[in-house]
């Protein structure tokens, strides 16, 4: 029996063209675009689903990985209950982003938990991204680990699935109306009814 819903804000971070965005549109929409847009500034997305008997509402703010862009992640980092940090598994150097992503996220948000996320799994045969460090550097840091893909949906839900898992239970809120939309946060009007209850 699904009871009282629970809100879930999560941030997606990490460098840019590593398919955040692309994982967020195939979880919400089910769908994938080969030449999805660079994200400017930000996106918002929810999608509500039933899991463990429970109903969550996820409020999911899909950052822009373009440097210009960096200085405005805290505004979408901050008070988010999960931090969806992603690298593409054959590029090294958002490896390097994803990890710096990870120490800011451990200095300024204290109680996120943080899902590192190999996206492209796909391309697996051009993986340069050497899994046993990768697995090292995830124990370590205590971090949940998962590869996935937004091209054919490998682990995508299941990334959200973790998430509800594993967030501790005092988050629940009142029944809410279940949302399932995209909405466009440079539109003035669209982006003042979600700030309005949801950013910073
Ligand atoms: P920014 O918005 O600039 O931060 O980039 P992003 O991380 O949101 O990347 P985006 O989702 O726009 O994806 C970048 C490119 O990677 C797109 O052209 C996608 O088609 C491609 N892509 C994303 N996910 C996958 C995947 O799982 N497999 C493959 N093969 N391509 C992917
Ligand atoms: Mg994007």
């Amino acid at each position: 029996m699904i009871g009282r819903g629970i809100s879930l804000k999560v941030v997606f971070l990490g460098d840019t063209a590593v398919g955040k965005s692309c994982l967020a549109v195939r979880f919400v929409r089910n769908e994938f675009f080969e030449f999805q847009e660079p994200t400017i500034g930000a996106a918002f997305l929810g999608k509500t689903i039933n899991a463990n008997d429970k109903r969550y509402k996820f409020e999911i703010w899909d950052t822009a990985g373009q440097e210009r862009y960096r200085s405005l992640a805290p505004m979408y980092y901050r008070g988010a209950k999960a931090a969806v940090i992603v690298y593409d598994i054959t590029d090294e150097d958002t490896f390097k982003g994803a990890k710096t992503w990870v120490s800011e996220i451990k200095k300024k948000s204290n109680n996120c938990l943080i899902l590192l996320v190999g996206n492209k799994v796909d391309l697996t045969n051009n993986r340069k991204v050497d899994i046993h460090m990768v697995k090292e550097y995830v124990e370590s840091n205590n971090l949940i680990y998962m590869e996935s893909s937004a091209k054919t949906g490998l682990n995508v839900d299941k990334i959200f699935t973790t998430i509800a898992e594993n967030i501790p239970e005092d988050n629940e809120q009142n029944e809410h109306e279940p949302i399932n939309e995209i909405v466009n946060v440079n539109n003035r009007e669209e982006r003042a009814r979600y700030t309005q209850y949801n950013c910073c």
